[in-house]
């Protein structure tokens, strides 16, 4: 192991203390972290400190609300046998399908997996269908994953060629363009603004009100040429944030997920065993407030025992493997 620098020193005063007669394992966390992301289609996001806040132990039950590619539901398995179960949910349907045998083949054999198609929204009824009222650990891990970004036909990432859709669950809702369609300039700004805290939000709307936007590249398109053509002297670099700003807006919107996230943060305490450990996730500011409110709020009514003070962040070295680790934040939970 590298020699631990003055930062790590830092980062071991923001984590909560370890679970009462469950011994720390961190060198078997760091394997299964590893062992883990080695096949995974999405690398898990701070994956050692999300071991480290759960602390989980064998025979628990946990709960992944959100599966995507299995990677930190992967690496969480072996630390829960013998006789744990883990529940695991996605509104992606497709995330279930690669990721729901990639677990039954690693799965310790006395440790069982159901994994559900659901929406965190509807957590405690989504828990209740798989056998499960409380669980001793809980992961959110917000937004989308690598294999979203890949798949040009789901209009996720501004390289697509497919059409502007960007639902979650293609089963359901209006897709991307369709929003688009319905918003006139300053509704759109303040999407961008309160979504993606975009500092070009107005301009942007303006752009993209003008004309119909069916696909991801015409999107990426309007918004790159009219910055550049809009003599505020930007840099191709902050052009290109302000595209990534403009599709994550729209993918918040049109999943409604700061609703499913306040849905969600409601249910959690009772989802949890007294003691029980929940880690979320978060990629922006929306997010980070809210599950920030949620939780100092939950400590003062005595739900929560203890809540993270300030939220955990990936190191450089992961920052440098992982363009969206250094958005990053983990928050943690106990159950009172
Ligand atoms: C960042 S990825 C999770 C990656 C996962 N931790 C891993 O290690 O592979 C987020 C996942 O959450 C799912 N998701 C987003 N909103 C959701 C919701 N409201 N309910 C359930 N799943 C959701 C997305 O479909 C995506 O697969």
């Amino acid at each position: 192991m590298p020699a631990e620098s003055p930062r790590h020193h830092d980062r071991i005063q923001i984590f909560p203390p370890a679970r009462t007669g469950v011994p720390r394992a961190v060198a078997r966390h760091r394997q299964a972290c590893a062992s883990a992301a080695a096949d995974s289609p999405h690398r898990p996001l701070l994956c050692p400190e999300v071991l480290r806040c759960l602390h989980p132990a064998p025979g628990d039950v946990i709960v992944d609300a959100t599966l995507g590619g299995g990677g930190h539901a992967a690496a969480l398995l072996p630390l829960i046998a013998p006789g744990g179960h883990l529940v695991a949910l996605d509104l992606d349907p497709q995330a279930l399908e690669v990721a729901t045998p990639r677990l039954q083949a690693r799965a310790p054999s006395t440790v069982r997996v159901t994994t559900r198609h659901a929406s965190f929204r509807d957590l405690s009824h989504a828990m209740q269908q798989c056998g499960v009222a409380q669980a001793q650990s809980l992961l959110v891990d917000l937004g989308i994953s690598q294999m979203h970004l890949d798949d040009q036909s789901r209009g996720f990432h501004f390289t697509g060629v497919g059409p502007l859709d960007m639902r979650l669950d293609p089963s359901r809702g209006r897709t991307a363009a369709e929003w688009l369609a319905s918003l006139d300039a300053p509704a759109l700004a303040q999407l961008l603004e309160d979504h993606a805290d975009e500092p070009h939000a107005r301009l942007i709307a303006a752009l993209l009100t003008r004309a119909p936007v069916t696909t991801s590249h015409a999107l990426e398109r309007h918004v790159r040429l009219g910055l550049e053509a809009s003599g505020l002297a930007l840099t191709r670099p902050e052009i290109k944030r302000s595209i990534r700003r403009t599709f994550q807006a729209l993918r918040i919107a049109v999943n409604d997920e700061l609703a499913a996230l306040e849905a969600l943060l409601r249910q959690l305490p009772d989802c949890l065993v007294p003691g029980g450990r929940v880690c979320i996730l978060t990629f922006h500011s929306g997010e980070d407030r809210r599950v920030a409110a949620a939780f100092d709020e939950g400590r003062r009514h005595g739900v929560y025992s203890r809540v993270a003070r300030t939220p955990i962040r990936s190191l450089k070295a992961e920052t440098r493997a992982d363009r969206r680790a250094a958005a990053c934040k983990l928050r943690w939970a106990i159950r009172a």
